[in-house]
């Protein structure tokens, strides 16, 4: 199993292009499935979950090709069956996305239900009772969600009781070939439901107000075929700009959405980083600087995105002061905890969702393991910033999110190298 050694105490400096978001791709690559024609998209990341999406496609019998430009082309003409199979949804839970377009277009749909995960239960209840509502026969057998109609799915109002990224992008693509119109209130607001909804437009769909809570889709009876670039990856961008604040450093990104970074460029002012942003790009210099300790707080964009919550708590435990990070969207999802005061980190947690970090002055070099992929960010973090060689064992986590991150951190003067 690959490791990552790491000497710490570096700080970061250069310039480095962000990669297109792979929580926009994994939805669009299944909304591939709606339409026979061919798609083109470009600007997807290479990683594990996009490889395993890919799979997924091709052993539904869709042709997915990868042409020289290293765009995904994709044409779903017609598929030799309709089974998203436990082997790869239980590797990723994305997997179940195919759910929504699969029974939109062929009627009839049998994906594995995802299963536990390490962080969290993370039920599917929303995705399938806005099916249900949608005119849906669901039943669950041996592990399986077996959906059916017979004709179109039907257009209406389906209310969500959470907010759901997955569960808004599955009703959402299933919407754009029912019959009638349907609205999703307390749909989910995040960049990637824009981004999707954007490709789905390109093919011909009517989807309108994503990026807001109500998102309304008139169905059409087909879709056709067409291109779209995946938009930058905000979570990979807050990764590298933490990274450079940890170490003192000072970063430039290119081909970044900073529109997409609000909360997070926020934080990273208050912690006392300083930022110059264009339209496409990202500048943070920390200038050698020590961070000033943050109040973390998870919630639906445009709120603080979970997904960076690890890695601020890397900068909070070097931080000057204390600080309280408060994890509203996912159960378990602390796992970083244990491993982190393994470095010399000195935080306390106070039941599932919150956690009080007193910064220190310095964290140390310690053999850590990687339990899911922006845990498994922040011990990275931790590492460039630490005194020592740190050595991430089970850094196939980090794989399914970060492209080619020895690279991009070595260019930037980080002395980083992957063993196994
Ligand atoms: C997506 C992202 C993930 C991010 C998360 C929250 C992808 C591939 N993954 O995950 O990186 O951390 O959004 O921003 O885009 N829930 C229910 N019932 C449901 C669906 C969800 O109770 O039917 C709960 C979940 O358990 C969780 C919360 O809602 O507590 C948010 O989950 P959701 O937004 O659905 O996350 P994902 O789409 O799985």
């Amino acid at each position: 199993m690959d490791k990552l050694q790491i000497e710490g105490g570096v700080p970061l400096n250069g310039k480095i292009r962000i990669s297109g978001a792979k929580n926009a791709a994994l939805p669009i690559i299944a909304a591939s499935l709606l339409t026979e024609e061919p798609v083109n998209i470009s600007n997807s990341p290479h990683l594990h979950d996009v490889t395993t999406m890919i799979e997924l496609l091709a052993c539904l019998g869709v042709d997915v090709t990868l042409n020289e430009f290293m765009e995904v082309e994709i044409a779903a003409r017609r598929l030799e069956n309709y089974r998203a199979p436990y082997e790869l949804v239980k590797t990723m839970r994305a997997s179940f996305l195919v759910l929504g377009p699969l029974l939109a277009r062929f009627g009839e749909a049998e994906v594995s239900l995802p299963g536990g995960c390490a962080i969290g239960s993370r039920p599917v209840d929303q995705h399938l009772k806005g099916l249900e509502a949608m005119g849906a026969e669901i039943t669950v057998t041996e592990g399986y969600v077996c959906a059916k109609t017979s004709g179109r799915l039907v257009g209406c109002d389906i209310h969500m009781d959470l907010v759901t990224v997955g569960g808004t992008q599955n009703l959402m693509m299933a919407a754009t070939l029912a019959s009638g119109t349907t609205r999703l209130f307390n749909a989910a607001c995040e960049p990637e439901i824009v981004d999707l909804a954007d490709f789905l437009n390109a093919l011909g769909a009517k989807v309108s107000g994503q990026g807001t809570s109500t998102i309304e889709i008139v169905g059409v009876p087909r879709l056709h075929g067409g291109a779209h670039t995946i938009m930058p990856d905000r979570v990979e961008a807050g990764t590298y700009l933490v990274a450079a604040a940890v170490t003192g450093g000072r970063v430039h990104l290119r081909d970044v959405a900073p529109k997409t970074l609000g909360a997070v460029l926020d934080k990273l002012q208050q912690a006392g980083a300083e930022l110059t942003v264009g339209e496409n790009w990202i500048e943070l210099d920390m200038g050698g600087r020590r961070a000033k300790a943050v109040d973390i707080e998870t919630s639906p964009y445009p709120g603080f995105p979970t997904d960076m919550q690890a890695q601020f708590m890397t900068l909070n435990a070097l931080a000057d002061g204390t600080s309280t990070i408060t994890e509203n969207i996912f159960e378990n999802r602390f796992m970083h905890v244990h491993e982190m005061k393994r470095l010399g980190a000195e935080i306390e947690l106070h039941g599932q969702s919150m956690a009080v970090v007193h910064g220190v002055d310095q964290l140390k070099a310690a053999p850590v393991m990687a339990t899911d992929l922006r845990a498994s960010s922040s011990l990275v973090l931790a590492a460039l910033a630490a005194v020592g060689t740190t050595t991430i064992d089970r850094i196939y986590h980090i794989d399914r999110g970060y492209e080619t991150i020895e690279e991009k951190l070595g260019s930037m003067g980080a002395k980083v190298r992957r063993v196994s």
